[in-house]
Parts: structure tokens; sequence; C-alpha cells
């Protein structure tokens, strides 16, 4: 919808009075309300997608780290406009902050598409943020520089170091199996998320950071660096250059996120052993670009893809850790010969180029293993096929335990998150540590969201028991800072009939990881029958967002987007 794509700053995009030269006057009369000078507003003129937010603690900082891109952007000979969209705070949101994911993606394409902005660059950070801001700016199309906030540090605890969120649960299950009191539990609480940043572990937020460095929408090293870090301050100031030097370069998002840097940035998720989410996001920003992400392909990637990194939640350090022992730049060492080299990045050299200048840099190979002694020796995902899951399950087998991995098991069935927490805890719950349990009703289609429900609790009389994992399946998500033996992202989901509808408490199950199968041991009949049976689905939402979403969600395959947001840009 720009009258023309010469045209450059203020006078682009200009509102529609039938008068162009009244359209350009007008405007700039009430940008000068601002104080801006003429020469000022004569400048390229870069957007800053901007999401502080009172119910977003990860992003407390931005405000000092929106003065950092703003000097970059003048001191570039460019004019820095922020202005703000949707955040998504990932604790506050009900039901999920996955439901809100595309509002997100939605309102950063439009801001960036309506208003008169040159080149953006996307200040994010917490788990949803990044991935909506990418899906947003491949629609768009314009010149994009992703930024994020950083990583927190650790506290401590005693001798314990505390970070957000793999501790958050290590220390509620003690909890629940009373190694822990009502006292020491409210100390923890105080300690885990201590500065402002994303969580402080391998989660969702840090895999996307890292992987959106991977992709090459991000300047080199800037991921890892810890939010209350100097150098981060740095990373926002050379963004803000970087992004007017993108004005004019060509170099728009759908030139970096091709077929070869989604599969770089594969090959990353399965190195860092990676968050479980990052496959739906993934899946989600390519499909933005026509691109898909095949199960089968991921599954020959991490057949050949090393484990090479010692983070938690399946590991032992945390981010800021990453970051001192060399970051992205030692996974993408470690990795090269894997990699497709050619692939541009955001600072205008290929992958490959960015590689060879930092051969030499330092790591640390407690943090970062090499690739030929790998933590390892194949990537943390796998995808599983069967006649419980026909499209598709994910299992992160590096946070999950080895001796489960081949096991058939009888079914104890939660039909919904309310039935699982109303029993889950029940003393008189019929279940064994070899029993698999199973959650529907927690996928994209159901009225819950698809949340992070995934990490079912151990029954508690089990956990006081000392069963620390079993396998649980569902067609939820589950956190990136969660471990354990457990199947997600079931699809189809129960909400919209798939298999895992038709499961009953008794049924037996197969899972297989070598065999990358997950079977449901019913017979034909008997399934049908009980698909006769099931009870009606609730009537959707009849307005409002939550009606656009329950009409246009995709299963977890497509990377839950909306089926009118993939493929063509839509301008
Ligand atoms: Fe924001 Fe974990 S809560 S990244």
């Amino acid at each position: 919808m720009n009258d023309s794509p010469d045209k450059k700053g203020l006078a682009q995009g200009l509102t529609n009075y039938g008068d162009t030269g009244f359209a350009v006057y007008l405007r700039r009369s009430f940008a000068k309300s601002m104080g801006y000078s003429s020469e000022m507003l004569s400048r390229p003129i870069v957007g800053i997608a901007y999401t502080p937010s009172g119910f977003n603690n990860c992003h407390r900082h931005f405000p000092e780290l929106l003065d950092a891109v703003k000097r970059g952007v003048i001191a570039a000979g460019g004019l820095p406009l922020d202005f703000p969209t949707v955040s998504l705070g990932e604790v506050f949101l009900n039901p999920t902050s996955l439901f809100y994911r595309n509002l997100m993606s939605m309102d950063t394409e439009e801001m960036i598409r309506a208003q008169p902005i040159d080149s953006v660059v996307l200040m994010g950070g917490c788990d949803k943020t990044v991935p909506a801001q990418l899906m947003g700016a491949a629609s768009a199309g314009k010149p994009a520089i992703q930024l994020v906030g950083g990583p927190m540090l650790t506290s401590r605890y005693g001798e314990e170091r505390l970070g957000a969120c793999t501790d958050c649960r290590r220390f509620w299950a003690k909890y629940r199996a009373g190694e822990v009191s009502d006292e020491e539990i409210e100390t923890i609480e105080g300690g885990l998320a201590t500065t402002a940043g994303t969580c402080a572990v391998m989660g969702t937020a840090s895999t996307m950071a890292c992987l959106t460095e991977a992709l090459g929408m991000m300047l080199p090293g800037s991921a890892a660096i810890p939010a209350v870090h100097a150098d981060r301050l740095r990373a926002a100031e050379a963004s803000g250059r970087r992004a007017v030097e993108l004005i004019g370069s060509g170099l728009t998002p759908e030139k970096i996120i091709t077929e070869a840097s989604i599969e770089n940035a594969l090959r990353v998720l399965l190195a860092l052993g990676g968050s479980t989410n990052a496959i739906v996001h993934l899946t989600a920003i390519a499909g933005r670009l026509g691109i898909e992400i095949s199960l089968d392909r991921m599954n020959d990637l991490s057949d050949s893809t090393p484990v090479l990194v010692n983070l938690k939640p399946t590991g032992s350090h945390y981010m800021e850790d990453f970051f001192a022992a060399g970051g992205m730049s030692a996974v993408l060492r470690e990795l090269e010969p894997k990699l497709h080299l050619d692939c541009m990045t955001i600072g205008g050299e290929t992958l490959g180029e960015r590689i060879e200048a930092e051969r030499n840099l330092y790591v640390d190979r407690a943090v970062v293993a090499a690739a030929d002694r790998p933590v390892e020796p194949k990537g943390g995902l796998v995808a599983l096929f069967g006649s419980l899951a026909p499209r598709g399950a994910i299992l992160k087998r590096s946070a999950a335990d080895e001796k489960l991995f081949e096991k058939e098991g009888r079914a104890l069935v939660f039909s919904s998150l309310d039935d699982l927490a109303a029993r889950i805890d029940d003393p008189g719950l019929d279940v064994t540590a070899d029993d698999f349990l199973v959650l529907q009703n927690a996928g994209p289609k159901s009225p819950s969201g698809m949340p992070e429900s995934g990490y079912l609790p151990i029954p508690a009389k089990l956990a006081k028991a000392g069963v620390k994992d079993m396998v649980r399946i569902s067609d939820a998500r589950m956190s990136g800072t969660a471990y354990g033996t457990i199947v997600l992202h079931v699809t189809p989901d129960a909400a919209s009939g798939g298999p895992l509808a038709l499961v009953r408490d008794g049924d037996r199950i197969r899972l297989s990881v070598a065999a990358r199968r997950i079977d449901l041991l019913v017979d034909e009949e008997e399934l049908k029958r009980r698909r006769a049976e099931l009870p009606p689905s609730p009537a959707p939402p009849t307005r409002g967002y939550q009606k656009l979403y329950f009409d246009s969600v995709l299963q977890a395959d497509k990377g839950c987007d909306f089926n009118f947001l993939q493929g063509e840009r839509g301008d």
C-alpha cells in the first residue's frame, strides 16, 4: 500500500486525502509537534518494535536498551521512532502465551507495514515475543533486525545456584515430595528470578535467541549476552546502526530466512538440546515464507547432529556460563561442516565468513563440547509417528530417561487439565511408575490453547516414594526449562478428533524411540466404536480474537499459525 517503493522516510505510505502534497505537509507538521527539526524529519526512519510491559518482567530493562538502539540509529544518520506492540509476558497470560503469539505477530506485521518505516529493530525476548516478531517481520517484508533482551543472571540459595525456571521446577518437585518446607519454598520463590532478562537456562527464550542468531536475523554474538551486561547495550547500539545500513540494501527477511538457513537453525536447535517449543515457532516462521519443515527431515538431522551444549535443563550450566564460554560462536564453529555456509546474515556477511572471522575465539569445553567429544552423540529432539500420532509428536530425548525409551505401558488417562488437577494427587489413584500418563484436550484446538502442561506432575504418592520420571503423553507443549520422558505435540490433537481422544484407561501404548514410534495397541473396530461415542465438541467462541483463533489455528505440525497467515507475503 506504499504510494511508491522509492519513497523513503516520512514521505512513504501516506494517508490518502487525494492530495499527496497536502498529506506530506500535514504529516510533517504533526511530526514537528514532537519537537523534531526539519533535518531530523528528512532522515530515513528506523522503526523500533518496542515491547516493555508491566506484565513482562523479562523486558523490564527495555527503556535503557531502547536508548542504546536510538543512539546507534542517530549516529548512523537515521531517525529512530519506537512504537508499542502487544507484549507477551510468559507467566501472566491466560489461557497461554502461545494463544496470543499470532495476535502479536499480526500487530507487528501490520504496524511495520502501515507506518512510514524504512527498516525495523525488533526488540523482544520473552518466549513468544521473538517468534511473533520474526513471523510479523517476515510477512511485512521490510528490512528487519532482531535484538533480544538477553538472559537473567542466576542467584544463590545456600550452596545452590538458582535460575528460572529449571530450578523452579526442581524445587517444586522437592516441595511436592515433602523434601522442602513451606518456609524454604517461599525463600526460593524470591530467588529464582532476580534480574531483568529472560529465563536463565536454555529454555524457549534462549533457544529462540540462539536460533535467530543461527538464522542470521541477529548480529553475531548477541544471543547470549546477559540482560544486565554492558555488552547488551553495545549490541543494542550496533543493532540500531545496522538497521540504518540495511535501508536500501535489499536485505529483507526472505533473503535471510531460507530453506538452508532454517536447516541451519534446526541443526543448532538439536546441538543445543533446545526447547521443544522452538520446533513449533520455527515451523511458523518458515511457514510465513512458504518453507515447510518436515519432521522426518528433522529426525535425519537429529541422527547426525551431536548435542554440544551442557546447559540446564538437560545439563548443568546456565546462560551466563554459555556466554562466557564462547556462546553461539563456539557452537557454530563446531557445527561448521554440517552447516550451509553460504547463507546471508543480517550483518551483510555469509555464515561461513562469520565463522572464519571468529575462528580463534575462546571456548570453554566444560560448557560447549567439541564435535568429536560431544555431550551426546545424537541431537536433543526426535519426532515420533504411529497410530497414536499420525502427523507426529515430539520427544526431547536429551531431557528424558533413556531407560524408558523402549517400553510398553498401561494408559492412565486424564480427559482435561481440570481432570488432571482434580485427580493426580488422589491417594487412591490406581497408578504405578510403569504406567503411561495420558493427557487429552490440551492441544491447539482445545479451550486451553496448548499450554505448557505436557510436563504432567508425577502423582504425589509416587513422587513421595522417590519416582522421578514416567512416560507422559499429551497434545500439550512443555516449557523449554522442563525435563522428563515426555511425548508432546501429539498431532492431530484430541480436540480435533485425533486418536489421542480415543485412549481409555487400561489401554496399552508402545513407545519406541529407536523406531521413532508411538502406538496405541487397540484394534480398529474398538477405535471405531469409541469414535462414534465421542461427545460433541463444545460450541466454538462466536466473537473477537477467540473466534479468530479457533476458526483459524493450525495444528502443531504447521506451527500453530493461522491458516490465512502462512505463505504469501501480505502486501
Ligand atoms: Fe520470560 Fe521465561 S518468563 S523468558
